[in-house]
């Protein structure tokens, strides 16, 4: 599902590197001027892929990247998208392609959405998760989140509605992942 255009683009900007234990040497994080919507609007459908969350077609998702403060970081298997209003940051999605899961691309990407917000102002990061969704708690989690309230029946969805957690962290220059 993923289009040449989107590949393409990503090589062709700047990179954000993560520690070299994060990801393999053919992989590389990028947070590009002008991301791609439909390359990542197909990230979005195949890494959701749930009943729960509303599918991003390239349509709703140049509406997010048209947004102020909004930044992707992303390689060919998933991004984070992240919006930077002076000292807050807020990850708006956040997705790796289910058979890339668990190879440490997840924990690479919110580093470097971390270390850019950062360093473009933020000093702290919000989030919210479905309590469902284990791998990302447990990732927010060893990055240094920690709850923050619950939104009652923020997930809309054919099954039902349902609570997301809020979480929140500090941002500094060093990341405290356990
Ligand atoms: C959350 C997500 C982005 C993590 O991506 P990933 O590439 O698998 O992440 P990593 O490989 O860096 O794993 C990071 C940590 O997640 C946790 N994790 C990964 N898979 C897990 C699982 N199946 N169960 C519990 N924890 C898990 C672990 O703590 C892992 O660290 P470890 O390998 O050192 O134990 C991915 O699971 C995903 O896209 N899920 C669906 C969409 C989603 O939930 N997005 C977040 C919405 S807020």
């Amino acid at each position: 599902m993923r289009d040449e255009k989107g590949l393409m683009n990503m090589k062709s900007h700047s990179s954000v590197q993560p520690s070299p234990n994060d990801m393999s040497d053919e992989e590389v994080i990028t947070c590009p001027a002008q991301p791609d919507p439909v390359f990542l609007s197909n990230l979005h459908g195949d890494g959701f892929a749930s009943a729960y969350e509303q599918y991003w077609d390239d349509k709703a998702m140049a509406e997010m990247l048209a947004m102020t403060g909004v930044f992707v970081h992303q390689f060919s298997g998933g991004f984070i998208m992240t919006q930077i209003s002076f000292e807050t940051a807020e990850i708006l999605t956040f997705a790796v392609l289910p058979g890339q899961r668990g190879k440490g691309y997840g924990a690479a990407l919110l580093k470097a959405a971390m270390l850019h917000a950062f360093n473009k102002g933020a000093t702290r990061m919000l989030l919210e998760v479905a309590p469902d969704r284990e791998a990302a708690l447990q990732l927010y989690r060893r990055a240094g989140f920690e709850p923050a309230g619950v939104r009652k029946n923020y997930y809309a969805g054919p099954k039902g509605k349902r609570d997301a957690f809020l979480m929140e962290t500090g941002l500094g220059t060093e990341l405290n992942f356990r």
